[in-house]
C-alpha cells in the first residue's frame, strides 16, 4: 500500500549526498533501480535525477518492520528513505559519484509499488524506438534522454540570460494565427466563431517580430515554438522550438558579431567548447561548388571540382551532352580507395542514383598509373591525365564523377561526399565546425510551381546593386541573408528586412503575387511599415538542433521530451485522433475524406 509523504521532506538529491555528509542525516526520495539481498543486509540503488546513491537496510538498524519492508522493494518502486551518510566499508564503485558511500537507512516509505516496466530503464538500451516512446515518461527516466533534457534547459537559460544581458526582450508573439502560405505547409485550426474559417500555427514568429520592430523595441527575442507541416526528417519535427531574434538599425555584421558571441558564451557554459572567433564566412556559390550543398560539413575534404573545361566536347557522350546542355562535370576524389570493389562501386551508383542521379562514372587510379574506369574507353589519353589531374589523382585514387545540371550534380557528389566521409570514417567525432553561409540567391525556381520562390521569405532584402534585376533577372539577385552551419547541418538563418516599400513592391511582382493578392496576405505589415519602420534584421536558431549537436544525438526526437514519429503522430497519446460529432458540429465542420 502506497504511503503519503506527511510532512516528510527531502534534504538531498542522490548525488548530492556526499563525503562531507559522513555521519549525518538525511532524507533521500527515488526510484529503486535494483535491489540486491547481501549477507543479511538489503541493498537498494536509489535513482533521482541527480543519479544514484546506495542504500543499506539492516534489520539492527531499521527493525524488523521495515526491514520487511525492504524486502518488498522492487524495480521503480517509488521510496522515501531517512539514513546515515557512511563510508562505504567494502565494493567502493569508482564509476558513480556517490561510490564511496552509503546510506544506512533507518526509515523506509513506500510512496508508489511499481509494475515490471516494459524496458530496462538503462542507459543505452536497444528496446525498439515504438516501445519506448508508446512510454515515452519511462524513456525519459533513463540517464541518457534525461541529461539531454537537462542540458536543453541549460542552453536555454544561458541563452536568455546572454540576450537580456544585450539589451534584448522577451516577447511572446501569438499561436493562432493568419495563415500567410509561403515556405512550408500550415498546420490549420478551426474557428468556432467564424465558422468555416481557419488559424494556422505559426511557422516562426517573423511577421510578428518585424512588427515589434516597428513598435520600437528595437532587440526583441523569444524561445519559440514552431509549426510546420513537413515530412519529417532525423533534424525536422513537425513541432520544433527557435531561438528566435529581430534587431533594428543594424546591418549583417551587427548580427554576426552578437551572435558569434552568443554561440561562444552557449557552447563553453553548456558543454565546455571553446568557439574560435570570428567563425568562417562563405558565400553560397562557394559552398555549392566546393560541397555541393549550402551547409558544408568542413570537417572533412574530398571537395567537389568542377571538370567541365576538362571534358568539354569529348567522345564520351554523358559529359559532353550534360555540357551542352547548360549543365556541368564535377567530380569528387575519394583518397587511397582506388582498388574498391566492383560490388562497393556498383552500390555507389546506386546510391548517387537514390538521390537523383542518372547514373555515376568511375575512375580508379591504379598502382602501376593505369586506369580502371567506366568511361575511359571513350577518351583520349590526354582528357584522362586532364581529368586526373584536375582532381590531384594520384595511384590508389578512387575518382568519381556526376554530369548533369548544376543543381543535381550538387546534390548527387554532396549526398556522396557525406556519405562516404562517415563509411570510411573520415569525420573527427570531437570537433565542432561552424561556419557562416552568406550571399543567397534571393529566389530559387519552383519547378512545381513554375514560378520564382522566396528561398529564405519574400521579406529578405536583396544586395542594393542587384534590386535592378528583381524583374528582368531574378535568378541573378542575391539576398543580404545568412545561415549558419555547424557540422553539415543548418544550425540557424536569418537575414537583412526589407523596410523600403518601393523594394517589397518589386519583391513581391517578382514572385508573381499581385498587389490585391499581397494586400490581403500581408496587408497589416505594409500597414505598419507605412507609419514609420526602422531598417531591422534577425535570425533564428533550431534549438532542438543545437541541443541535438551539442550532445552528440543523431535526432532531434532525443532532445524533445514529448516528440512525434515520422507519420507526425505522437505514440504516447496517439495523436492525431478523430473528434466527437459534438465538436465538430460546433465548429460547423462536417469530415468527408477526399480520395
Ligand atoms: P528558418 O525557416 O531557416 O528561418 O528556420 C530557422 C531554423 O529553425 C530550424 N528548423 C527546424 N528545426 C526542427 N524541425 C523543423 N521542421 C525545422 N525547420 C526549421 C533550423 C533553421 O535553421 N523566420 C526565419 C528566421 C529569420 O529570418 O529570422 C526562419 O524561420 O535550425
Ligand atoms: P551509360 O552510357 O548509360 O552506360 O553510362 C556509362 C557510364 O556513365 C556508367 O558508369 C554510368 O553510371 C555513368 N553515367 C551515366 N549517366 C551519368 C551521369 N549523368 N553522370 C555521371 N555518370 C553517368
Amino acid at each position: 500500500m502506497a504511503e503519503s509523504l506527511n510532512g516528510l521532506k527531502r534534504s538531498h538529491r542522490c548525488t548530492e549526498v556526499s563525503n562531507e555528509l559522513i555521519d549525518k542525516k538525511v532524507t533521500v526520495m527515488g526510484w529503486v533501480q535494483k535491489r540486491r539481498n547481501l549477507g543479511g543486509l538489503i541493498f537498494v540503488d536509489l535513482r533521482d535525477r541527480s543519479g544514484l546513491l546506495q542504500i543499506v537496510f539492516d534489520e539492527p538498524v531499521i527493525g524488523k518492520e521495515g526491514f520487511d519492508k525492504a524486502y518488498t522493494l522492487r524495480n521503480e518502486f517509488v521510496i522515501a528513505v531517512e539514513g546515515t551518510v557512511k563510508k562505504r566499508e567494502a565494493a567502493v564503485n569508482e564509476s558513480l559519484k556517490t561510490g564511496d558511500i552509503e546510506v544506512i537507512a533507518s526509515s523506509l516509505r513506500i510512496l508508489s509499488e511499481a509494475e515490471t516496466p516494459p524496458f530496462p530503464i538503462e542507459e543505452g538500451i536497444t528496446t525498439k524506438d515504438e516501445l519506448r516512446l508508446k512510454h515515452r515518461y519511462l524513456d525519459l527516466r533513463r540517464p541518457d534522454l534525461r541529461d539531454n533534457l537537462i542540458l536543453r534547459s541549460r542552453v536555454c537559460n544561458i541563452v536568455r540570460n546572454f540576450l537580456i544581458d544585450e539589451g534584448f526582450i522577451e516577447i511572446e508573439t501569438p499561436i493562432l494565427q493568419k495563415s500567410t502560405p509561403e515556405g512550408a505547409r500550415d498546420y490549420l485550426v478551426p474557428s468556432r466563431v467564424h465558422p468555416g474559417e481557419f488559424y494556422a500555427l505559426p511557422q516562426s514568429p517573423q511577421l510578428f517580430k518585424q512588427l515589434l520592430m516597428c513598435s520600437g523595441f528595437d532587440r526583441y527575442f523569444q524561445i519559440a515554438k514552431c509549426f510546420r507541416d513537413e515530412d519529417l526528417r532525423a533534424d525536422r519535427q513537425p513541432e520544433f522550438t527557435q531561438i528566435d531574434m529581430e534587431l533594428s538599425f543594424v546591418d549583417m555584421d551587427d548580427v554576426i558579431d552578437v551572435n558569434e558571441r552568443l554561440l561562444k558564451r552557449v557552447f563553453k557554459e553548456a558543454i565546455g567548447v571553446d568557439v574560435s572567433l570570428p567563425i568562417r564566412r562563405m558565400s553560397w556559390q562557394e559552398a555549392m561548388d566546393r560541397f555541393g550543398t549550402d551547409k558544408p560539413d568542413v570537417r572533412f575534404g574530398m571537395e567537389l571540382k568542377d571538370v567541365s573545361e576538362v571534358v568539354r566536347g569529348c567522345e564520351f557522350g554523358v559529359f559532353s551532352g550534360a555540357i551542352e546542355n547548360g549543365g556541368s562535370v564535377r567530380g569528387i576524389n575519394v583518397k587511397g580507395q582506388g582498388s574498391m570493389s566492383r560490388k562497393k562501386i556498383d552500390k555507389l551508383v546506386e546510391y548517387a542514383k537514390g538521390v537523383g542521379a542518372k547514373g555515376l562514372a568511375y575512375l580508379c587510379v591504379n598502382d602501376d598509373g593505369s586506369y580502371k574506369s567506366s568511361f575511359a574507353k571513350f577518351m583520349t589519353e590526354d582528357e584522362l591525365s586532364n581529368l586526373v589531374n584536375a582532381l590531384e589523382g594520384e595511384p590508389g585514387d578512387l575518382l568519381l564523377f556526376a554530369a548533369d545540371k548544376d543543381k543535381i550534380v550538387w546534390e548527387v557528389l554532396g549526398s556522396l561526399r557525406c556519405n562516404l566521409a562517415a563509411e570510411l570514417d573520415l569525420i573527427p567525432k570531437d570537433e565542432f565546425a561552424f561556419l557562416w553561409i552568406t550571399d543567397f540567391p534571393l529566389f530559387e525556381y519552383s519547378e512545381d510551381q513554375e514560378r520564382y520562390v522566396a528561398m529564405h521569405h519574400p521579406f529578405t532584402m536583396p544586395y542594393e546593386e542587384d534590386i535592378e534585376y528583381l524583374i528582368s533577372d531574378p535568378a541573378k539577385v542575391r539576398a543580404i541573408a545568412y545561415d549558419i552551419v555547424l557540422n553539415g547541418c543548418e544550425l540557424g538563418g536569418g537575414s537583412i528586412r526589407i523596410h523600403r516599400e518601393d523594394v517589397q513592391k518589386k519583391m513581391f511582382e517578382a514572385l508573381g503575387l499581385s498587389e490585391e493578392v499581397a494586400n490581403e496576405r500581408f496587408g497589416f505589415l505594409l500597414d505598419a511599415f507605412s507609419y514609420g519602420v526602422p531598417p531591422h534584421a534577425g535570425l533564428a536558431y533550431g534549438l532542438d538542433r543545437m541541443v541535438m549537436l551539442m550532445c552528440g544525438a543523431d535526432s532531434i526526437r532525443d532532445v524533445i521530451a514529448f516528440p512525434k514519429v515520422k507519420d507526425a503522430s505522437c505514440l504516447m497519446t496517439e495523436a492525431p485522433t478523430a473528434v466527437d460529432d459534438a465538436q465538430l458540429e460546433e465548429l460547423g465542420l462536417k469530415i468527408e475524406i477526399a480520395e
